[in-house]
C-alpha cells in the first residue's frame, strides 16, 4: 500500500505545472474543473499549498456572472480538439478576460472540495483562513446556477451539454440526441491519435457534442436563449447532487468561519427546496434508483447508471429508499464477475465495458459512491468499492477507467483512457487514507 501511494503522490506531481494540474498528459492538456476539484483533496494529504493553489488557478478564472468554467485553457496547446478557438468564450458578455476557457460547466464539486480540505488539514485555523478567502467566489457559482440554470424554479438545475455532465459520452445522451438532426462536420480529432477509437467517442457523438456548442455560440452563450433552444437541456441527477452535497459544505464552512447569516440563510432555502424536487422529481419507483430528466422534451430518461446512486452521497434519499438502491446496485452492478461500479447498468444492450463512460469503472464515481455508502451505514460494500478501487489500480496502473469485467483483469491491460491520471491518483490517496 504503501508504494502504491508513493505512485499515487509521483502521478500528481507530474501533473502539475506550478498554479494547476492538466488530468493527464496528451490527452487533457489543460486545466478541467471537477479534475482540479478531486485533485485538491489529493493534494491536501501531502501538500496543502498546491490543493490551494489548484482552486486559486480555477476561481481565478471566474466570469462576472458567477460561472465557472469546464475547461481553463491557460495555454495554446494543439493536441486536443475542441480547443479555445472553437469555444470562443469571448463571445459572452461576462467572460472572463483573463484566461480563455470553453463555455460550458462541470459538476460543482468546488465546495465540498473545500470542505474535505479542511478536514484533512492539520493546521485548520490557516485552513479555515485559506477557505474564508475564496468561500464567496464558490457561493457566487451557486447563485449563478441557481439564477440561471432553473427557468422553473424548482430547485433543480439544468445543463446544457453532455460535457457538462462531466459523464461525456453515457448511453442516457442517446435518447437525445436521437431527436436532433445534427449537421456532419468536418473535423480532425485529437483524443483518438492519443487512445485506442475503440474507448473513445464516436464521430457521430462529435457531431452532436460540437452542434449543440455551435447554437449557444449562435446566442453568446446566453443562457436565456440556451434554456429556450438548446437541444440538450437535461435536470442530471449527479450534476445536482454535486451541488447540493456542495451547498451543504459552504453552510457548514461559513458557520465555522462566522458570520454570513444572509448566505446560510439563501443556502438553507436552496437546500431545502432541491432536496424535495431531486426527491419528487428524479426517482423512479419501479426501477428504485434516481434518473435523469430531459427538461426540453419533458420526459424521464429511464435509465440506470453510477450516476443513480451518487445521491447517497449527498444525504438525498431516505433510509429506506437507499436501501431498495442499494439493492438494485449490487442485483445490476455488483454480481462477482463485475468490479463496482460500472457507469452504467450492465444488464442494458446499451452497455460497452470498454468505451469511455458508456460501462467502464471510474474512481471518482467509486470514491463518491464508497463515501455515501458509509454514510449511509453499507459497510461491507463501500468496503467492496475501495477494495474494487485498489484492485483495478494494483493490477493495471492508475489509468482514466477500467473495464468492469473482472475476467480482463488478467494480464495487466484492463486500464483505458490516459495513463498518469490525476483523479485516479488523488482519490486513491484519499481512499487509503480514509
Ligand atoms: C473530452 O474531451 O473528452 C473531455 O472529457 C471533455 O470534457
Amino acid at each position: 500500500m504503501i508504494k502504491l501511494q508513493e505512485q499515487a503522490i509521483e502521478v500528481l506531481n507530474n501533473n502539475w505545472t506550478g498554479s494547476f494540474s492538466i488530468p493527464c498528459a496528451n490527452l487533457y492538456p489543460f486545466q478541467w474543473k471537477w479534475d482540479s476539484g478531486f485533485i485538491a483533496i489529493g493534494f491536501a494529504h501531502f501538500d496543502m499549498p498546491k490543493a490551494e493553489k489548484e482552486i486559486s488557478t480555477l476561481l481565478d478564472a471566474q466570469w462576472e456572472n458567477g460561472f465557472i468554467p469546464h475547461i481553463v485553457f491557460h495555454t495554446e496547446n494543439d493536441s486536443y480538439f475542441p480547443g479555445a478557438s472553437f469555444h470562443r468564450s469571448d463571445l459572452h458578455p461576462l467572460a472572463s478576460k483573463k484566461y480563455k476557457s470553453t463555455g460550458m460547466v462541470q459538476p460543482p464539486v468546488t465546495g465540498f472540495v473545500l470542505e474535505e480540505m479542511y478536514k484533512v488539514s492539520n493546521n485548520k485555523e490557516a485552513s479555515l483562513k485559506y477557505i474564508a478567502s475564496v468561500i464567496d467566489k464558490v457561493y457566487f457559482n451557486h447563485e449563478y446556477f441557481y439564477k440561471n440554470r432553473d427557468p422553473q424554479n424548482e430547485g433543480l438545475v439544468y445543463i446544457y451539454h453532455n460535457w457538462e455532465s462531466g459523464t461525456d459520452n453515457s448511453p442516457i445522451w442517446d435518447d437525445i440526441f436521437e431527436t436532433m438532426d445534427s449537421p456532419d462536420y468536418t473535423f480532425e480529432r485529437r483524443d483518438t491519435t492519443h487512445v485506442d477509437a475503440a474507448q473513445r467517442p464516436s464521430k457521430r457523438e462529435y457531431d452532436h457534442y460540437l452542434h449543440i456548442i455551435e447554437i449557444a455560440k449562435e446566442h453568446n452563450y446566453s443562457d436565456e436563449k440556451i434554456a429556450e433552444l438548446s437541444p440538450f437541456l437535461v435536470q442530471d441527477p449527479l450534476f445536482n447532487t454535486m451541488l447540493i452535497k456542495s451547498n451543504e459544505s459552504l453552510i457548514a464552512l461559513y458557520k465555522l468561519i462566522g458570520g454570513n447569516n444572509d448566505k446560510i440563510e439563501q443556502l438553507e432555502k436552496w437546500q431545502e427546496k432541491s432536496k424535495k424536487s431531486f426527491n419528487n422529481k428524479l426517482y423512479d419507483e419501479e426501477l428504485g434508483a434516481y434518473i435523469h430528466y430531459d427538461l426540453r422534451n419533458e420526459k424521464p430518461l429511464r435509465h440506470v447508471s453510477s450516476s443513480s446512486f451518487s445521491p447517497l452521497f449527498a444525504g438525498i434519499p431516505s433510509n429506506e429508499r437507499a436501501q431498495k438502491m442499494v439493492t438494485v446496485m449490487m442485483d445490476k452492478f455488483g454480481n462477482e464477475n463485475q468490479y463496482l461500479c460500472a457507469s452504467f447498468d450492465p444488464t442494458s444492450n446499451r452497455f460497452n465495458p470498454k468505451k469511455y463512460w458508456r460501462g467502464p469503472v471510474w474512481i471518482n464515481l467509486n470514491w463518491i459512491l464508497y463515501n455515501g455508502l458509509k454514510a449511509y451505514g453499507f459497510k461491507d460494500i463501500a468496503a467492496r468499492v475501495k477494495q474494487d478501487t485498489i484492485d483495478m489500480i494494483e493490477k493495471n496502473g492508475f489509468y482514466e477507467y477500467f473495464d468492469s469485467r473482472k475476467e480482463m483483469h488478467t494480464d495487466g491491460k484492463a486500464g483505458y483512457g490516459g495513463n498518469h491520471f490525476s483523479w485516479s491518483a488523488a482519490l486513491l490517496i484519499d481512499m487509503l487514507k480514509n
